[in-house]
């Protein structure tokens, strides 16, 4: 898939203000700085198309961006980090349960887990509602370039068996050495 355009549409709360439901749409979930953002840059090859951050959870509303005109990609909020508000907090389970029942022309939820560390309650709990709303999914381990080819392997298999995923359903991934993009992208043109 060749990237030619990346542009950030608007951000939303709530569904009244969600781009219309035209074109295929994959959203990117995971907790607080993760590299939800960054794994975007990688995909589009933009270094700065979502704003990546050192102080996580500052992303509070669902991003929109469209690709080659082509496709919808929506930046969520990170979930689970203490420092933000207990309003904000509250806010972030409706809006996203609202996107993820309502929104027709989702077609899959990039879910992004550290490769470094075990999947929080959080996680599990993502992998559940998708599978109970029928939603495609796929588990990409982040900044793996921070262990080795090896380590992430053990990890993607002891994630995958903990959280019950099928093989396909988990892959390694770097937005530092671009491990995983090709494949990320392929997975993305074949479920829109
Ligand atoms: P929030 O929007 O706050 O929830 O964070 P996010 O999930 O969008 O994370 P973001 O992409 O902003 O990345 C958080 C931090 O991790 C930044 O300092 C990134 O540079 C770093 N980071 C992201 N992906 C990778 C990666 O693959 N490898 C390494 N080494 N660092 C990464
Ligand atoms: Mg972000």
């Amino acid at each position: 898939m060749k990237i030619t355009s990346a542009e950030f549409i608007k951000s939303a709360l709530k569904r009244l203000d969600y781009p219309e439901e035209s074109l295929p749409e994959v959203a990117f979930a995971g907790k607080s700085n993760v590299g939800k953002s960054s794994l975007i840059n990688t995909l589009v090859n933009r270094k700065n198309l979502v704003r990546t951050s050192s102080s996580p959870g500052r992303t509070q509303m669902l991003n929109f961006f469209r690709i080659n005109n082509q496709i919808n990609f929506v930046d969520f909020p990170g979930y689970g980090f203490a420092k933000v508000p207990v309003s904000v907090r509250a806010q972030w389970k409706p809006m996203v349960e609202d996107y993820l029942k309502y929104r027709k022309t989702l077609k899959m939820v990039i879910i992004l887990l550290d490769a470094r560390r075990a999947p929080s309650a959080d996680d599990a709990t993502l992998v559940r509602w998708l599978e109970a709303f029928d939603i495609p999914f796929l588990i990409v381990l982040t900044k793996s370039d921070k262990i080795s080819k090896n380590k992430c392997s053990t990890q993607q298999k002891i994630i995958k068996d903990f959280l019950l995923l099928k093989d396909e359903e988990i892959i390694c991934f770097s937005a530092v050495n671009k491990m995983g993009r090709q494949e990320i992208l392929k997975r993305i043109m074949r479920v829109i």
